[in-house]
Protein backbone atom coordinates (compact mmCIF):
# COMPACT_ATOMS: atom_id res chain seq x y z
CA UNK A 1 0.00 0.00 0.00
CA UNK A 2 1.34 3.51 -0.91
CA UNK A 3 0.65 5.86 1.92
CA UNK A 4 -0.33 9.56 0.76
CA UNK A 5 2.19 10.96 3.27
CA UNK A 6 5.12 8.98 1.76
CA UNK A 7 6.48 9.47 -1.80
CA UNK A 8 7.55 6.08 -2.20
CA UNK A 9 6.82 2.39 -1.29
CA UNK A 10 7.85 1.29 1.56
CA UNK A 11 9.60 -1.93 2.59
CA UNK A 12 8.89 -2.53 6.12
CA UNK A 13 11.62 -4.14 8.18
CA UNK A 14 11.95 -4.87 11.77
CA UNK A 15 15.21 -5.41 13.95
CA UNK A 16 16.28 -5.08 17.77
CA UNK A 17 16.48 -1.60 19.06
CA UNK A 18 20.29 -1.08 19.06
CA UNK A 19 22.61 1.80 21.14
CA UNK A 20 22.72 3.82 17.85
CA UNK A 21 19.07 4.52 18.25
CA UNK A 22 18.74 6.12 20.99
CA UNK A 23 18.94 9.81 19.39
CA UNK A 24 15.40 8.87 17.83
CA UNK A 25 14.06 6.89 19.82
CA UNK A 26 14.27 9.42 22.31
CA UNK A 27 12.78 11.95 19.56
CA UNK A 28 10.01 9.53 18.58
CA UNK A 29 8.91 9.37 22.28
CA UNK A 30 8.33 12.86 22.47
CA UNK A 31 6.42 13.97 19.42
CA UNK A 32 4.26 10.77 20.29
CA UNK A 33 3.73 10.68 23.84
CA UNK A 34 2.58 13.77 26.13
CA UNK A 35 4.27 11.79 28.95
CA UNK A 36 8.12 12.35 29.05
CA UNK A 37 10.35 9.47 29.88
CA UNK A 38 13.67 9.41 31.59
CA UNK A 39 17.05 9.35 29.50
CA UNK A 40 17.60 6.26 32.11
CA UNK A 41 14.66 4.40 30.65
CA UNK A 42 16.40 5.04 26.90
CA UNK A 43 19.72 3.65 27.63
CA UNK A 44 17.57 0.64 29.13
CA UNK A 45 15.92 0.08 25.77
CA UNK A 46 18.80 0.24 23.79
CA UNK A 47 21.35 -1.64 25.75
CA UNK A 48 18.68 -4.10 26.87
CA UNK A 49 18.50 -3.77 30.21
CA UNK A 50 15.30 -5.24 31.59
CA UNK A 51 13.49 -4.28 28.22
CA UNK A 52 12.88 -6.13 25.15
CA UNK A 53 12.39 -4.64 21.88
CA UNK A 54 11.85 -4.22 18.41
CA UNK A 55 12.04 -1.42 15.74
CA UNK A 56 10.83 -0.93 12.06
CA UNK A 57 12.67 0.82 9.69
CA UNK A 58 11.89 1.37 6.02
CA UNK A 59 14.89 -0.16 3.81
CA UNK A 60 13.40 1.81 0.97
CA UNK A 61 14.04 4.82 2.32
CA UNK A 62 16.51 7.54 0.83
CA UNK A 63 19.50 9.88 2.03
CA UNK A 64 21.38 7.21 4.53
CA UNK A 65 17.68 6.98 6.52
CA UNK A 66 16.88 3.14 5.46
CA UNK A 67 18.10 2.02 8.72
CA UNK A 68 16.64 4.95 11.14
CA UNK A 69 13.27 3.94 13.57
CA UNK A 70 9.69 4.57 12.10
CA UNK A 71 8.56 2.44 15.06
CA UNK A 72 9.04 0.86 18.01
CA UNK A 73 7.82 -1.10 20.78
CA UNK A 74 9.79 -1.65 24.24
CA UNK A 75 8.33 -4.36 26.57
CA UNK A 76 9.40 -5.62 30.03
CA UNK A 77 9.04 -9.25 31.44
CA UNK A 78 7.18 -8.87 35.41
CA UNK A 79 5.80 -11.35 37.54
CA UNK A 80 2.28 -12.51 37.58
CA UNK A 81 2.26 -12.85 41.30
CA UNK A 82 3.25 -9.33 41.62
CA UNK A 83 1.27 -7.46 38.95
CA UNK A 84 -1.84 -5.88 38.91
CA UNK A 85 -3.47 -8.71 37.06
CA UNK A 86 -2.68 -11.45 39.24
CA UNK A 87 -6.55 -11.58 40.41
CA UNK A 88 -7.23 -12.15 36.74
CA UNK A 89 -5.43 -15.53 36.47
CA UNK A 90 -5.89 -18.57 37.16
CA UNK A 91 -2.58 -19.05 39.13
CA UNK A 92 -1.04 -22.05 39.30
CA UNK A 93 1.88 -22.29 42.13
CA UNK A 94 2.52 -26.15 41.06
CA UNK A 95 3.73 -24.43 37.77
CA UNK A 96 6.88 -22.14 39.29
CA UNK A 97 7.43 -18.75 38.70
CA UNK A 98 4.99 -17.56 35.84
CA UNK A 99 5.45 -14.03 34.38
CA UNK A 100 3.73 -12.10 32.06
CA UNK A 101 4.83 -9.17 29.23
CA UNK A 102 3.93 -5.74 29.80
CA UNK A 103 4.26 -3.81 26.68
CA UNK A 104 5.56 -0.13 27.81
CA UNK A 105 5.16 1.89 25.06
CA UNK A 106 4.39 1.98 21.06
CA UNK A 107 4.56 4.30 18.77
CA UNK A 108 4.99 4.74 14.98
CA UNK A 109 5.77 7.78 13.04
CA UNK A 110 2.89 9.91 11.50
CA UNK A 111 3.87 9.70 7.89
CA UNK A 112 3.84 5.50 8.26
CA UNK A 113 0.27 5.14 10.04
CA UNK A 114 -2.21 2.95 8.96
CA UNK A 115 0.47 0.38 7.40
CA UNK A 116 -0.05 -2.48 9.65
CA UNK A 117 3.19 -1.51 11.47
CA UNK A 118 1.78 -1.12 15.05
CA UNK A 119 -0.33 -4.75 14.59
CA UNK A 120 3.59 -6.08 13.50
CA UNK A 121 5.36 -5.07 16.58
CA UNK A 122 2.36 -6.38 18.60
CA UNK A 123 2.61 -9.52 16.97
CA UNK A 124 6.15 -9.88 18.02
CA UNK A 125 5.56 -8.72 21.09
CA UNK A 126 2.94 -11.75 21.34
CA UNK A 127 5.09 -14.47 19.83
CA UNK A 128 8.09 -13.57 21.87
CA UNK A 129 5.39 -13.97 25.08
CA UNK A 130 4.27 -17.34 23.47
CA UNK A 131 7.81 -19.01 23.03
CA UNK A 132 8.01 -18.22 27.16
CA UNK A 133 6.38 -21.29 28.34
CA UNK A 134 5.48 -19.76 32.18
CA UNK A 135 4.49 -16.47 30.51
CA UNK A 136 0.57 -16.12 30.72
CA UNK A 137 -0.09 -12.74 28.89
CA UNK A 138 0.80 -10.00 27.31
CA UNK A 139 -0.90 -6.22 29.12
CA UNK A 140 -0.59 -2.90 28.90
CA UNK A 141 -2.59 0.46 29.42
CA UNK A 142 -3.89 3.03 26.93
CA UNK A 143 -4.94 6.41 28.33
CA UNK A 144 -9.17 6.43 27.49
CA UNK A 145 -9.14 8.61 24.73
CA UNK A 146 -6.98 7.06 22.40
CA UNK A 147 -8.90 5.82 20.00
CA UNK A 148 -6.60 4.72 17.55
CA UNK A 149 -4.89 2.62 19.68
CA UNK A 150 -8.14 1.17 21.24
CA UNK A 151 -9.01 0.02 18.39
CA UNK A 152 -5.89 -1.40 17.46
CA UNK A 153 -5.82 -3.88 20.27
CA UNK A 154 -9.27 -4.30 20.24
CA UNK A 155 -8.42 -5.47 16.52
CA UNK A 156 -5.72 -7.99 17.99
CA UNK A 157 -8.79 -9.63 20.49
CA UNK A 158 -6.92 -7.78 23.53
CA UNK A 159 -9.62 -7.66 25.84
CA UNK A 160 -10.20 -4.82 27.82
CA UNK A 161 -10.25 -5.78 31.60
CA UNK A 162 -10.53 -2.84 33.35
CA UNK A 163 -10.78 1.06 33.52
CA UNK A 164 -8.56 2.82 36.31
CA UNK A 165 -9.96 5.99 36.93
CA UNK A 166 -7.42 8.67 37.12
CA UNK A 167 -4.71 6.29 36.27
CA UNK A 168 -2.01 9.41 34.24
CA UNK A 169 -1.15 12.76 35.91
CA UNK A 170 -0.68 15.04 32.49
CA UNK A 171 -0.18 18.35 33.12
CA UNK A 172 -1.77 18.14 36.51
CA UNK A 173 -5.10 16.40 34.92
CA UNK A 174 -5.99 13.00 35.54
CA UNK A 175 -6.83 10.73 33.06
CA UNK A 176 -8.85 7.14 32.88
CA UNK A 177 -6.89 3.89 31.43
CA UNK A 178 -8.21 1.02 30.11
CA UNK A 179 -5.85 -2.40 30.73
CA UNK A 180 -5.66 -4.70 27.77
CA UNK A 181 -5.10 -8.38 28.38
CA UNK A 182 -4.22 -10.49 25.51
CA UNK A 183 -3.95 -14.02 27.37
CA UNK A 184 -0.70 -16.47 25.92
CA UNK A 185 -0.29 -20.10 26.01
CA UNK A 186 -3.50 -21.41 26.95
CA UNK A 187 -4.43 -19.26 29.81
CA UNK A 188 -7.61 -17.40 30.04
CA UNK A 189 -9.03 -15.27 32.91
CA UNK A 190 -10.90 -17.14 35.83
CA UNK A 191 -14.78 -17.29 35.39
CA UNK A 192 -16.72 -14.97 37.86
CA UNK A 193 -19.66 -16.46 38.63
CA UNK A 194 -21.34 -13.79 37.69
CA UNK A 195 -20.13 -14.21 33.67
CA UNK A 196 -20.58 -18.36 34.58
CA UNK A 197 -24.62 -17.32 35.27
CA UNK A 198 -24.66 -15.06 32.14
CA UNK A 199 -23.02 -17.95 29.95
CA UNK A 200 -25.48 -20.30 31.18
CA UNK A 201 -28.40 -18.45 30.83
CA UNK A 202 -27.20 -17.74 27.40
CA UNK A 203 -27.23 -21.34 26.72
CA UNK A 204 -30.25 -21.64 27.87
CA UNK A 205 -31.69 -19.07 26.29
CA UNK A 206 -30.07 -20.78 22.83
CA UNK A 207 -30.87 -24.30 22.93
CA UNK A 208 -34.55 -22.92 23.48
CA UNK A 209 -34.36 -20.92 20.41
CA UNK A 210 -33.46 -23.74 18.44
CA UNK A 211 -35.89 -26.11 19.97
CA UNK A 212 -38.51 -23.28 18.75
CA UNK A 213 -36.89 -23.30 15.37
CA UNK A 214 -36.80 -27.07 15.06
CA UNK A 215 -40.29 -27.06 15.90
CA UNK A 216 -41.78 -24.11 13.68
CA UNK A 217 -39.57 -25.64 11.04
CA UNK A 218 -41.57 -28.94 11.33
CA UNK A 219 -44.55 -26.86 11.14
CA UNK A 220 -44.13 -24.73 8.50
CA UNK A 221 -42.02 -26.79 5.72
CA UNK A 222 -41.66 -23.81 3.73
CA UNK A 223 -39.33 -21.77 5.80
CA UNK A 224 -35.60 -22.79 5.58
CA UNK A 225 -33.24 -21.42 8.16
CA UNK A 226 -29.65 -21.30 8.03
CA UNK A 227 -28.45 -24.06 9.96
CA UNK A 228 -26.85 -21.69 12.62
CA UNK A 229 -28.89 -18.65 12.52
CA UNK A 230 -29.77 -18.51 16.02
CA UNK A 231 -26.09 -19.50 17.43
CA UNK A 232 -24.33 -16.72 15.17
CA UNK A 233 -26.51 -14.28 16.15
CA UNK A 234 -26.15 -14.64 19.67
CA UNK A 235 -22.38 -14.63 19.31
CA UNK A 236 -21.89 -10.85 19.58
CA UNK A 237 -24.64 -10.42 22.57
CA UNK A 238 -22.93 -13.12 24.42
CA UNK A 239 -19.38 -11.49 23.43
CA UNK A 240 -20.38 -8.06 24.78
CA UNK A 241 -22.56 -9.28 27.84
CA UNK A 242 -19.04 -11.20 29.18
CA UNK A 243 -16.68 -8.04 28.03
CA UNK A 244 -19.02 -5.86 29.98
CA UNK A 245 -18.86 -7.57 32.40
CA UNK A 246 -15.50 -7.75 32.98
CA UNK A 247 -14.86 -4.11 31.55
CA UNK A 248 -17.54 -2.35 33.40
CA UNK A 249 -17.61 1.37 32.19
CA UNK A 250 -15.72 0.61 29.42
CA UNK A 251 -18.77 2.76 26.96
CA UNK A 252 -16.77 2.01 23.64
CA UNK A 253 -16.99 -1.82 24.03
C1 LIG B 1 -1.58 3.74 17.90
C2 LIG B 1 -0.49 3.60 16.85
C3 LIG B 1 0.73 2.94 17.47
C4 LIG B 1 -1.02 2.75 15.69
O1 LIG B 1 0.02 2.54 14.75
P1 LIG B 1 -0.27 2.08 13.24
O2 LIG B 1 1.01 1.57 12.67
O3 LIG B 1 -0.94 3.17 12.53
O4 LIG B 1 -1.28 0.88 13.51
P2 LIG B 1 -1.83 -0.16 12.42
O5 LIG B 1 -1.60 0.37 11.04
O6 LIG B 1 -1.25 -1.50 12.74
O7 LIG B 1 -3.38 -0.18 12.78
C5 LIG B 1 -4.07 1.03 12.85
C6 LIG B 1 -5.56 0.78 12.97
O8 LIG B 1 -6.15 1.87 13.68
C7 LIG B 1 -7.19 2.45 12.88
N1 LIG B 1 -7.27 3.85 13.20
C8 LIG B 1 -6.45 4.84 12.84
N2 LIG B 1 -6.88 6.01 13.32
C9 LIG B 1 -8.01 5.75 14.03
C10 LIG B 1 -8.92 6.53 14.78
N3 LIG B 1 -8.75 7.84 14.90
N4 LIG B 1 -9.96 5.92 15.38
C11 LIG B 1 -10.15 4.59 15.28
N5 LIG B 1 -9.31 3.78 14.58
C12 LIG B 1 -8.26 4.36 13.95
C13 LIG B 1 -6.78 2.14 11.47
O9 LIG B 1 -7.86 2.21 10.59
C14 LIG B 1 -6.23 0.73 11.63
O10 LIG B 1 -7.26 -0.22 11.76
P3 LIG B 1 -7.71 -1.17 10.56
O11 LIG B 1 -6.51 -2.03 10.27
O12 LIG B 1 -8.86 -1.91 11.13
O13 LIG B 1 -8.03 -0.25 9.42
C15 LIG B 1 -0.09 4.99 16.24
O14 LIG B 1 -1.27 5.68 15.91
C16 LIG B 1 0.73 5.85 17.20
O15 LIG B 1 1.97 5.76 17.20
N6 LIG B 1 0.05 6.70 17.97
C17 LIG B 1 0.75 7.56 18.95
C18 LIG B 1 1.36 6.77 20.09
C19 LIG B 1 0.33 5.91 20.78
O16 LIG B 1 -0.81 6.30 20.96
N7 LIG B 1 0.76 4.69 21.17
C20 LIG B 1 -0.08 3.74 21.88
C21 LIG B 1 -0.02 4.03 23.33
S1 LIG B 1 -0.98 2.87 24.25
Amino acid sequence: MVNPKISHRPTICYRPIQPSDIEILEKIHSDVFPIRYESEFFQNVVNGRDIVSWAAVDRSRSNGRSDELIGFVTARIVMAKDSEIADLLRYDSSKGDQTLVYILTLGVVDAYRNLGIASALIHEVIKYASSIPVCRAVYLHVISYNNPAIHLYKKMSFKCVRRLHGFYLINGQHYDSYLFVYYVNGSRSPCSPLVLVTFIFTCMKTGLKSVAAKLRKNEEKMVKWPKCKETRGLIPIQNKRMIKTECSGCEYV
